[in-house]
C-alpha cells in the first residue's frame, strides 16, 4: 500500500516512515525537503500520485498565532483538495489529547481548525490525539519561561515517547478509517512540572522550574485533568525513565 506521510522528515514522520516501510509498505516522506510543499501544493500531486492512504504529520515552521493558523488552514485545504483529486481514501492526521478544552491557544486554535476542516471533508479519515511528547519537555521549558525561571501549572498529564507515537499512527494509517478521533498517551501520569524540572536536570539545564498555579499551557488556562486523556486511549509502552536512560537528549524545539 503506498502511503504518503507529509512532514515525514520531522520527529514523527521519519520514525512513522520507517515504521511502515518495515511493514512492507511503500511509505513516501513528503516535505519541503523532498520538494512538496502543502502551503503552496508544490509538488502535491505527484506525490499523492496512487496513493491509498496520506498521513499528515506536519507541523508549522512558526507558532506565532496568525502563522500556525494559516499554516494548518491553509496547508490542510490543499491536501484534502489533492486527494480528492487523487483518489485517496484515508485521510490520517496527527493531532493534541484535549484540543477542544485548550483553545484559549492560539496553536490550539490552529489545530482545532485543522480538525475541522478534516471532519467536513468528503474524505474518510481518522484523527490521532496524541499527549504530550517526551521529547517536546524541554520545548515546553522553553515556551514556559518568565523572567528566566520556567513557570508550569502543577497538574495532571500523561506523556510519551516519540517512537510510540509513531507505532500508535501507523496502526491507524494501515487500519480502516475510523471518521472520529482515537486517543493515544503514555503509560503513566506525572506533574507537568515535576516532570519538566526531571528533564531539566537530565540535560544539566540550570533553569529553576516553578509550579505556578496561574501559569498556563501555550497560553490556555488548565485544570487538574485538562490534559488527560479518556479511558479508551491506547497507551504506548515506553516509561519515562527508560526514555530517559536511552535518549540521548532528544528534544523538539519550541
Ligand atoms: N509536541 C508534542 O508534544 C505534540 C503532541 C501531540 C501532537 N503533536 C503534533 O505532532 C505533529 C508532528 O510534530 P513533530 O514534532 O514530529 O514535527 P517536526 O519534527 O517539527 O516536523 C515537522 C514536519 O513538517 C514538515 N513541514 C513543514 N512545513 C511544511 C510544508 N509547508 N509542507 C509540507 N511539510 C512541511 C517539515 O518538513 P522539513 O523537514 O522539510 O522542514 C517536517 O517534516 C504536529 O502536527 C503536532 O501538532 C505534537
Amino acid at each position: 500500500m503506498k502511503i504518503t506521510v507529509i512532514g515525514g522528515t520531522g520527529l514523527i514522520g521519519s520514525k512513522l516512515v520507517n515504521k511502515l516501510r518495515t511493514h512492507g509498505h511503500e511509505a513516501v516522506p513528503a516535505s519541503p525537503d523532498s520538494g512538496v510543499n502543502t502551503v503552496t501544493g508544490q509538488g502535491l500531486d505527484e506525490a499523492l500520485k496512487g496513493a491509498s492512504v496520506v498521513v499528515d504529520v506536519s507541523n508549522s515552521p512558526s507558532w506565532e498565532d496568525a502563522e500556525v493558523l494559516k499554516f494548518f488552514e491553509t496547508s490542510t485545504r490543499n491536501l484534502l483538495k489533492y486527494e480528492a483529486a487523487a483518489g485517496v481514501g484515508h485521510h490520517v492526521a496527527l493531532s493534541v489529547v484535549g484540543t477542544d478544552r485548550l483553545a484559549e491557544s492560539g496553536y490550539m486554535r490552529a489545530k482545532i481548525a485543522q480538525e475541522k476542516l478534516i471532519q467536513e471533508s468528503s474524505i474518510p479519515y481518522s484523527i490521532v490525539h496524541a499527549t504530550q511528547f517526551f521529547e517536546f519537555l524541554k520545548g515546553l521549558a522553553d515556551i514556559s519561561v518568565v523572567d528566566g525561571k520556567v513557570h508550569l501549572p502543577h497538574v495532571l498529564f500523561q506523556p510519551m515517547a516519540a517512537d510510540d507515537v509513531a507505532s500508535g499512527v501507523a496502526r491507524v494509517a494501515v487500519g480502516q478509517p475510523v471518521n472520529g478521533m482515537v486517543e493515544i498517551a503514555g503509560p503513566e501520569q506525572f506533574r507537568v512540572d515535576d516532570l519538566v524540572r526531571r528533564r531539566l536536570a537530565a540535560l544539566k539545564d540550570p533553569r529553576q522550574v516553578i509550579a505556578d498555579p496561574d501559569a498556563r499551557y501555550g497560553g490556555a488556562r488548565i485544570g487538574e485533568r485538562t490534559l488527560l486523556p479518556g479511558n479508551n486511549a491506547r497507551l504506548g509502552e515506553t516509561r519515562f525513565e527508560s526514555w530517559l536512560a536511552q535518549s540521548a537528549g532528544t528534544s523538539v524545539a519550541a
